[in-house]
């Protein structure tokens, strides 16, 4: 299982750039930048990722992009993810990205922006990765923020597929911005939302009637609620759980008790996805591995998500064939073995 895990070709959906700042490269660019971090050095910072909640990440993850100023920052950033996830055989990947927090720094908006898409382009070119960037909204900020940064957006608009909704989701419900995501899918953005990571089924209903999302992200507590999962199964709603995320930030106890393949059994559309592979121990395959592992998922299964990742994809149909293609070309070159 472990090599099929390896060469199977993989599509990521819930990933943010700035989640993936690996503690070597922060303190490289944190001297380039003359950036003073508090931890003495890589193991004190990495000693530092014991969250009991999602809180407790979130301060730590935007103390971290301080340390990001220029645009090569951005292009550093985002190639490193790019060569990992090469190396892990992920075939296509939607990124997200905070762009609140960097212009709240003065970083401009095109920094971020032409930084990241930099890196994309040259791993479409030499890796064939193929990729789409999400700009998501700070949930803890007003939605006021989150127009001005639409706003901001304009002049990238060809380079960002969609918006989504992150940060610290207690309390603040999808409501809040029902205007905002209503604007954007007036000028042509998908939409996607985190919801139900740690917040009730309430804010999955909201997501889906006040923001009318294409995706969920996350959607754990949607089990709680039978008629929500009828729902989520009968519009093919997609959920972008991320496991190793759901269990270093204590959604879930213990990865045995990850609702994975609950959900897979329910026939829900679930993809496996690394959200902030650097502060929670792994990148695709990791998080593969660990659910594989504790669930006792079988080949067919591990096939299902990742044709469900393809399927849910913000990408245009020709590309959809293709990716299909080559994992039933793998899966069924496995099976001859
Ligand atoms: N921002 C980065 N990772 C996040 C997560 N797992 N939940 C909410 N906001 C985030
Ligand atoms: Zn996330």
């Amino acid at each position: 299982m472990k090599t099929l895990i390896e060469g199977l070709p993989k599509v990521e959906l819930h990933c943010h750039i700035e989640g993936t700042f690996e503690p070597e490269l922060m303190f490289q660019l944190a001297q380039r930048n003359r950036v003073s971090l508090p931890y003495q050095d890589v193991d004190s910072l990495r000693k530092a990722y014991a969250f009991s909640q999602l809180q407790d990440f979130l301060d730590i993850y935007y103390q971290g992009m301080n340390v990001l100023q220029s645009e090569q920052d951005f292009y550093d950033l985002t190639r490193a993810y790019l060569q990992k996830i090469h190396s892990q055989n992920v075939r296509h990947t939607e990124i997200f990205f905070d762009p609140q927090g960097h212009t709240s720094r003065g970083v401009p908006f095109g920094v971020v922006v032409e930084g990241i898409a930099r890196a994309l382009d040259d791993a479409e070119n030499q890796y064939g990765i193929t990729s789409k960037l999400i700009m998501c909204f700070l949930r803890h900020l007003d939605q006021s923020d989150a127009f001005s940064t639409l706003t901001q957006a304009e002049s990238f608009r060809h380079r960002i597929v969609g918006v989504g909704l992150d940060s610290s989701e207690r309390n603040n419900p999808p409501q809040k911005f029902e205007q905002v995501f209503a604007e954007a899918r007036n000028q042509g953005y998908l939409c996607v939302a985190h919801a139900g990571e740690e917040g009730p089924p309430e804010y999955i209903y909201g997501a889906l009637d006040s923001l009318h999302v294409n995706r969920i992200d996350h959607g754990n507590s949607c089990l709680q609620d039978p008629a929500l999962v009828q729902r989520l199964v009968q519009e093919r709603i997609p959920l972008t759980v991320c496991p190793l995320s759901n269990t270093r930030l204590c959604v879930v106890d213990r990865m045995q008790d990850h609702p994975l393949k609950r959900m897979l059994d329910a026939g829900l559309l679930v993809t496996v996805n690394s959200d902030d592979p650097a502060y929670f121990g792994g990148y695709m395959n990791e998080n593969f591995h660990a659910v594989t592992d504790a669930l006792e998922l079988n080949v067919q299964q591990l096939g299902t998500l990742a044709s469900n990742a393809i399927e849910a994809a913000f990408v245009d149909s020709d590309r959809k064939q293709t990716l299909h293609k080559e994992l039933h070309d793998y899966i069924a070159a496995q099976r001859n073995e």
